[in-house]
């Protein structure tokens, strides 16, 4: 296939798996996860990530966010100026957002004080006990400013000021998605989190997203750093080449054979660019026909004997 290289591709480094492996059990019962998995995200980078059920794409972002940290190898996410502050990650902080299928929204918090949550965590633990009333008011005041940015952002000022069960499944995506942009992390995971909507809700949402990935488009041609970067689990393979500009897939199914007496682990059997697409761009169903071949030929059958 003659694909066009991406843009992002040749951005700095963000974030980085180096022989990540992840197992459960032990003994008779160890079930092997991941092997082996070594990866370079680069800045602005969209990345959809696919595989059968049960290959570890979860695994792998419980992994990534620190929850779950990985049996061996590391997880090193790059900051700074120039990306030059190399750090093995150890724990959740801010570097990584992540967003889940399943609502993660405070039910007795309204949209926009569901947004501010996070920084208000994060910044009063600091200065909570040293800032005075009148201090902490201001401080709540840029919360909430913010917060309203970025349901802005999203598409739900005019529902700042529900609680999540006045909002539909599609909106309250929205304002977990608006939850993680607000903390600007270095990448946020997002883990299937359209499974659960109908189809027009969910092209909205990917709507959504491909406006950011054009933000960061636009800054990277006045030669600034890309806001955004987005490791995108899902099932649809439409999905993945719609909204990624690069398709990871993760699977069971390779020779493992050759080496090995058990199954070691799902490894990255496809990483190649996809086509970029704008909101308003309609998809290229011939080549994307030909590029989902591709990859359930790849990912999801079974390796021939
Ligand atoms: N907490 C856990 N304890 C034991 N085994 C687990 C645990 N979490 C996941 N697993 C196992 O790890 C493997 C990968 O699971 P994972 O949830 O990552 O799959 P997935 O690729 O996300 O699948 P799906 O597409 O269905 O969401 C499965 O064999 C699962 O049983
Ligand atoms: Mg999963």
């Amino acid at each position: 296939m003659n694909m066009e290289k991406t843009k992002t591709e040749q951005n700095k480094t963000i974030f980085e798996l180096q022989n990540l492996c992840h197992h459960f059990g032990e003994g008779k019962k160890r079930n092997n996860v991941l092997y082996k998995l070594n990866l370079k995200i680069q800045e602005g980078q969209f990345v959809s990530l696919v595989g059968p059920s049960g290959s570890g794409k979860s695994v792998l972002l419980r992994a990534l966010v620190g929850t779950h940290p990985p049996r061996s190898g590391n997880v090193i996410v790059y900051s700074g100026k120039n990306n030059e502050i190399a750090v093995i990650k150890k724990k959740p902080d801010r570097d990584i957002g992540i967003v889940y299928q399943a609502y993660s929204l405070f039910p007795f918090l309204t949209a926009i004080e569901n947004v501010a949550f996070g920084l208000k965590l994060d910044q009063t633990k600091m200065l909570g006990r040293l800032l005075l009333p009148i201090g902490w008011r201001r401080l709540r005041k840029q919360h909430m400013e913010l917060a309203e940015e970025m349901l802005n952002k999203v598409g739900l000022s005019e529902a700042k000021d529900r609680y999540p069960s006045e909002l539909s499944g599609g909106m309250r995506q929205r304002v977990a998605i608006a939850q993680a942009l607000i903390m600007k992390p270095r990448i946020i995971l997002l883990d299937e989190p359209f499974g659960a909507l109908d189809e027009a809700t969910r092209n909205d949402l990917q709507d959504l997203l491909l406006t950011l990935y054009q933000e960061n488009l636009a800054e990277m041609k006045k030669g600034n750093r890309p806001a955004y970067t987005v490791l995108l689990v899902t099932h649809e393979l439409y999905e993945a080449l719609r909204v990624g500009d690069r398709v990871l897939g993760l699977s069971p199914h390779w020779d493992w054979k050759k080496e090995h007496e058990r199954f070691p682990g799902a490894k990255i059997v496809y990483d190649e660019p996809a086509p970029i697409y704008s909101p308003d761009k309609p998809a290229d169903f011939a080549a994307m026909q030909r590029q989902k071949n591709k990859i359930r030929k790849a990912v999801f059958d079974p390796i021939e004997e």
